[in-house]
């Protein structure tokens, strides 16, 4: 009887050192792989690319955080919630959609301030809430332009960079939409199957050069992508959708990212329903075609 109390004992602390010792070696990991990098994130105005700058500037202090987005007062108001200095710190305002104009002169500023980039945190992405029938040209051009040919430009006036570095990291945020076109999201879709067609070569033609792509395809987050999200006017929607306001949380999933790109992978998938759909595309595409059908779309 004793003994078996004993026993009982240490196995239930032996199980709760382990759990603590994994969660500790996770956060370890984020620690020890952004050290010392500088990290450029788009998108740091709201969201998961908020998150994720507060997450980095909690795990890991010594990491220099670049902050884009065009919203320069919401980077502003972060980099002071932070207490990010100059040293480790640079708000840089920029808009996806003025690709020509400006990207060299942004990427100039950064190298002018930490003198290199580490790790660019491709994020920042707009949503679509219409039909494809109500949906005018200049939605489709906006979203393909904003979400993927921003995202492209930025990445290749990066690119250059790391290959004379001989090391580097791309991180784009598709979506579990960038496996599975749905109702109501056609051009969205659209433009994240297009990022993962275009960083899937990135990871091949520059494995020589060292450089590693990890691709996030995140379920529903609880963020305001539903208010920022085009209608078919161009207008914004404006309203918290029910399922992304059941989402999972963005801190939550913003740890997830990063310890997946800590470990090097070429994809994530994060946040409620996203793994389960894109597995349930993969093996059972009929079977999950029907439930599309029947299920309701916000
Ligand atoms: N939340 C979800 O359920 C979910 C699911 C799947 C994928 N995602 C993806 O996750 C990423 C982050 O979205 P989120 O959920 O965090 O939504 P969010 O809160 O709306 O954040 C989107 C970010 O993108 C920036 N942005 C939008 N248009 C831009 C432009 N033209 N130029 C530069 N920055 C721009 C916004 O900043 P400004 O307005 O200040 O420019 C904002 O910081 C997106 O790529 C999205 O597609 C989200």
């Amino acid at each position: 009887m004793y003994l078996a109390i004993v026993f009982q004992f240490l196995l239930y602390f032996g199980i709760i050192a382990l759990t603590a010792y994994w969660l500790f070696s996770l956060r370890d990991n984020i620690e020890k792989y952004f050290q010392n990098k500088v990290v450029w994130i788009t998108g740091a105005s709201s969201g998961i690319g908020r998150e994720l700058a507060k997450q980095l500037a909690r795990i890991s202090p010594s990491t220099c955080l670049v902050l884009s987005a065009r919203r320069e007062e919401e980077l502003h108001k972060l980099a002071n919630e932070l207490q990010l200095d100059s040293d480790h710190c640079l708000v840089l305002p920029l808009d996806l959609e003025l690709q020509q104009d400006c990207f060299k002169s942004k990427f100039d500023l950064v190298i002018e301030r930490f003198g290199r980039i580490d790790v660019l945190i491709n994020n920042a992405g707009i949503s679509q809430r219409s039909l494809i029938r109500d949906t005018l040209y200049n939605v489709d051009s906006r979203l393909m332009n904003i979400n993927f040919l921003g995202t492209v430009t930025l990445s290749k006036t990066v690119l250059q960079h790391f290959i004379e570095l001989q090391k580097g990291h791309f991180v784009v945020v598709t979506s579990a939409a960038g496996y599975i076109g749905t109702a109501l999201r056609s051009s969205y879709a659209a433009s994240k199957h297009a990022l993962h067609g275009f960083f899937n070569s990135l990871r091949l033609e520059h494995a020589c050069d060292n450089i590693d792509v990890t691709i996030v395809c995140p379920g529903y987050v609880r963020t305001e992508i539903s208010q920022h999200a085009f209608e078919g006017s161009g207008l914004l929607h404006g309203k918290m959708d029910p399922k992304t306001d059941k989402g999972t949380d963005p801190s939550k999933c913003a740890y997830d990212i990063l310890r997946g790109v800590a470990n090097r992978e070429h994809e994530i998938y994060v946040g409620y329903l996203g793994s389960v759909v894109i597995y349930l595309q993969r093996f059972v595409p009929r079977l999950f075609y029907r439930i599309l059908l029947r299920s309701k779309t916000d």
